[in-house]
C-alpha cells in the first residue's frame, strides 16, 4: 500500500504514520526526518536545506525530490510506503507519480489530516521529541510519565527549533500558499480519504485505521 499523508504542519500526521506503518511493517518515510538527520551530520544536502527549514520555508524540490527518489528506491519500500511530509508542491506530486511509474508502482490514497490553525499552534508548541530515540510527545495531549524525560528510553526531550512560536506562524503561511492546493489536486484524481484530525490521538487512529482499510480492499 503506497500512501502519502498529506495536511498542515502539527496535524499529527508524524505521530499516526508511526502507528500505522509499525502496524503493517512497511516503512514510515517522513522528509522533515530525513532532511533534520542530514542537517544534524553535518552532509552537504543537510547543509543546503538548513537556512529553509530553519525559517520555516520548503527545502527546494530538486533536492527533495531525488532524496525521496533514493529513499523509494530501497527494498524496503517493495510492500508499500508512507510518505509523511511529501509531496508539499504540485512539481513534488508530479516527480512522485513519475517515480513511481518508472518502477511499475501507482500512489493507492492520500489521507488528509484535516485540522484548525487554533489546533495546530497547540500542538507545534506543546510538541517535545526525545534526542536519543526520536519519540514525539505533548506537554498537554501525550505527556511523558516523568517531565522532560522519555518514556521509552530515557533520553532528554527538547523543542524543534521551527516549532518556536515566531516560525510556526511562517510555516502555517508556507502550507497555505504552497501546499494546501494538492488536496484539491489528489481530490481530482479521486485519491482523497479525509481524516478529522481534530479528535483525541485514539479517535484519529481509528479513522486512520478506517480510511486505510478502504484501501485495501479497492
Ligand atoms: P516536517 O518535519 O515534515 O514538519 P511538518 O509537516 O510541519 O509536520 P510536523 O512534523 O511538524 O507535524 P505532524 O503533522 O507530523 O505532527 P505530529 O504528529 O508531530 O518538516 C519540517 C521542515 O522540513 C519544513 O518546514 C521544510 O523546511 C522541510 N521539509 C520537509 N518536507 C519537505 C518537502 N517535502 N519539501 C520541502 N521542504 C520540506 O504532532 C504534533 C504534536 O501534536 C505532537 O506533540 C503530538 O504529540 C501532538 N498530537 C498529535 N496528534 C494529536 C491529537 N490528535 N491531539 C492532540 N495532540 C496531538
Amino acid at each position: 500500500m503506497n500512501v502519502v499523508f498529506l495536511g498542515p504542519p502539527g496535524a499529527g500526521k508524524g505521530t499516526q504514520a508511526k502507528y500505522a506503518c509499525s502496524r503493517r511493517g512497511i516503512p514510515h518515510i517522513s522528509t522533515g526526518d530525513i532532511l533534520r538527520e542530514a542537517v544534524a551530520n553535518g552532509t552537504d544536502l543537510g547543509r543546503r536545506a538548513k537556512g529553509y527549514m530553519d525559517s520555516g520555508a520548503l527545502v527546494p524540490d530538486d533536492l527533495v525530490v531525488s532524496m525521496v527518489a533514493e529513499r523509494l528506491s530501497r527494498d524496503d519500500c517493495g510492500e508499500g510506503f508512507v510518505l509523511d511530509g511529501f509531496p508539499r508542491t504540485v512539481a513534488q506530486a508530479e516527480a512522485l507519480e513519475e517515480t513511481l511509474s518508472a518502477n511499475g508502482g501507482v500512489l493507492d490514497g492520500v489521507l488528509y489530516f484535516s485540522v484548525d490553525d487554533e489546533d495546530v499552534i497547540k500542538r507545534l508548541s506543546g510538541r517535545r521529541i526525545c534526542r536519543e530515540c526520536g519519540a514525539n510527545y505533548h506537554i498537554e495531549f501525550m505527556p511523558p510519565a516523568k517531565e522532560g524525560c522519555c518514556d521509552k528510553c530515557g533520553g532528554e526531550l527538547y523543542q524543534r527549533d521551527d516549532d518556536k512560536a515566531e516560525t510556526v506562524g511562517e510555516r502555517l503561511k508556507v502550507y497555505y500558499r504552497q501546499t494546501a492546493d494538492l488536496v484539491d489536486y489528489y481530490r481530482d484524481r479521486g485519491l482523497v480519504a479525509e481524516v478529522d484530525a481534530s479528535l483525541s490521538p485514539s479517535d484519529v487512529q481509528a479513522e486512520v485505521e478506517k480510511a486505510l482499510a478502504g484501501l485495501d480492499r479497492s
